[in-house]
């Protein structure tokens, strides 16, 4: 295992330039969030879970691979609707091979925590990047449940091979970080235990695990605690019953076209059913506390999660200050944040940002760097990130990627914009979470190429 399993993608170079305003309505793909999830529980399910709108982005095909190497059925019907049918809780087979998730720590993350819980072993790994992220954090409750890490890479890395628990033990986990992915590890775990799984949060994260577990027939009580926390309870062993899952448009995805039409004078978007869960809309409050049009219409439920239309138009930003308490519910977006606040006039300070050290690159610093190499004003304070911004950036940079699918992304919006191109070094890993994201580009009159 000492090689990445994932092929190195063709590099793939690709340039933003400026260009009249952006226009028109888009749906971007499924969310990534729920799309490994619905996999993951569809999996643990005896029955047929349907589900309609799933990503088909590499890091999802990833978790739909190794939901088969661990024995379920799982197939994409003619009608783009994917059927699973699962082997229960505790059901896994031990697979054939190593499971590969490719870039994707989530689920890699998840599926260590369905693992847990299966009296099966199994090795995991993924590509460069992957293989740099920390594993422990996920680990040590799982280990406190009962699985074994038989093998793993100094530092608890990948590749490494878990030994599920025959017994799992429920327990009661206070995460030591804000963090969706470990948050539905233990619970993913505690599925198998007897009694009650505990999660303590300090600060509330994505929530979409503790939903689509009622979905599927489990007890789950969530409380508030703290001055930002919830406390969640699993009931263990329930009889999990198949679900129709309905994934919305991914609210992470969305916030390309929506920075872009903020930013490119003119511009004027609908886009279409994205989720608007309160825990993954910390960016529209953000812009909007920065002078942004961003309208919510038609507000509704989508099976399940909350979605809507945004309407979004061009104007004016200023800077602001944006709390550390808002991170969980925009933690991915912060890369087109820093976007954003670099068109403003004025300070944006975006404070405690710790956890973007560990994303698919060090997040922190990539996004710095793509801001000052195309001529933005910015620094790092700590944890916090400083954009000074000054209206319209030079732009002219090459940006260097990391296999980082929101860099790239990132550095491409900005390009449509500042006054030079952008270009980056390689868009290969947009497909990761953004599959047919450039076409998707052109078609409202970006000029990618
Ligand atoms: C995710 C949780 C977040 C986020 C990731 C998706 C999830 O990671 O960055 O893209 O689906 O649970 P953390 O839970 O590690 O913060």
């Amino acid at each position: 295992m000492d090689t990445a399993l994932a092929e190195t993608p063709v590099v793939q170079p690709l340039t933003a330039r400026r260009g009249g305003p952006l226009q028109g309505r888009a749906r971007v793909p499924g969310d990534k969030s729920i799309s490994h999830r619905a996999l993951i529980l569809g999996a643990m399910t005896v029955g047929e879970t349907t589900v309609s709108g799933l990503l088909e982005g590499e890091d999802v095909l990833h978790t739909a691979a190794a939901m088969r190497a661990l024995g379920a059925k799982v197939e994409r019907g003619q009608d783009g609707v994917w059927r699973i049918h699962g082997v229960g809780v505790g059901g896994f087979t031990d697979p054939a091979g190593t499971l590969d998730f490719g870039n994707s720590g989530t689920g890699c993350r998840l599926a260590i925590g369905a693992v847990a819980g299966s009296p099966v072993t199994a090795s995991f790994d993924g590509d460069a990047s992957l293989r740099k992220r920390p594993m422990r954090r996920v680990l040590d409750p799982l280990v406190k449940m009962g699985a074994r890490v038989i093998e793993a890479v100094e530092g608890d890395r990948l590749p490494l091979t878990l030994q599920g628990a025959r017994d799992p033990i429920p327990i009661v986990y206070e995460p030591p970080v804000p963090s969706a992915q470990l948050k539905s590890a233990v619970l993913l775990a505690g599925l198998a235990a007897p009694g009650e799984t505990t999660v303590i949060e300090a600060e509330a994260t994505r929530d979409h695990t503790e939903r689509m577990l009622k979905a599927f027939g489990a007890k789950v009580t969530t409380k508030p605690s703290g001055d930002h926390g919830r406390r969640i309870v699993l009931q263990g062993e329930p009889e999990l019953e198949p679900a129709n899952i309905l994934v919305p448009a991914d609210p992470s995805s969305a916030a390309f076209p929506l920075v872009a039409a903020l930013i490119v004078p003119g511009s004027e978007l609908i886009l279409e059913a994205v989720m608007t869960n309160p825990l993954r809309t910390g960016l529209i409050t953000t812009l909007r506390e920065m002078g942004a049009s961003i309208e919510v219409v038609d507000a509704r439920d989508g099976g399940g999660e909350e979605i809507a239309e945004l309407r979004v138009r061009a104007g004016a930003l200023k800077g602001v200050d944006v709390p550390a308490d808002r991170a969980p519910s925009m933690i991915d977006e912060y890369p087109i944040l820093a976007v954003a606040a670099s068109f403003a006039e004025g300070e944006t300070r975006m404070r405690g940002l710790k956890e973007l050290r560990v994303k698919e690159s060090d997040r922190l610093a990539a996004t710095a760097d793509m801001l000052r190499i195309n001529g933005v004003d910015v620094g790092i304070d700590g944890d916090d990130l400083i954009v000074r911004g000054k209206g319209r950036p030079a732009g002219g940079g090459e940006v260097v990627t990391h296999m980082d699918h929101r860099i790239a992304m990132a550095a491409l919006i900005m390009g449509l914009a500042s006054e030079n191109p952008v270009r980056i070094d390689d868009a290969a890993f947009i497909a990761t979470s953004f599959p047919g994201f450039t076409e998707l580009m052109r078609s409202l009159g970006a000029d990618l190429s």
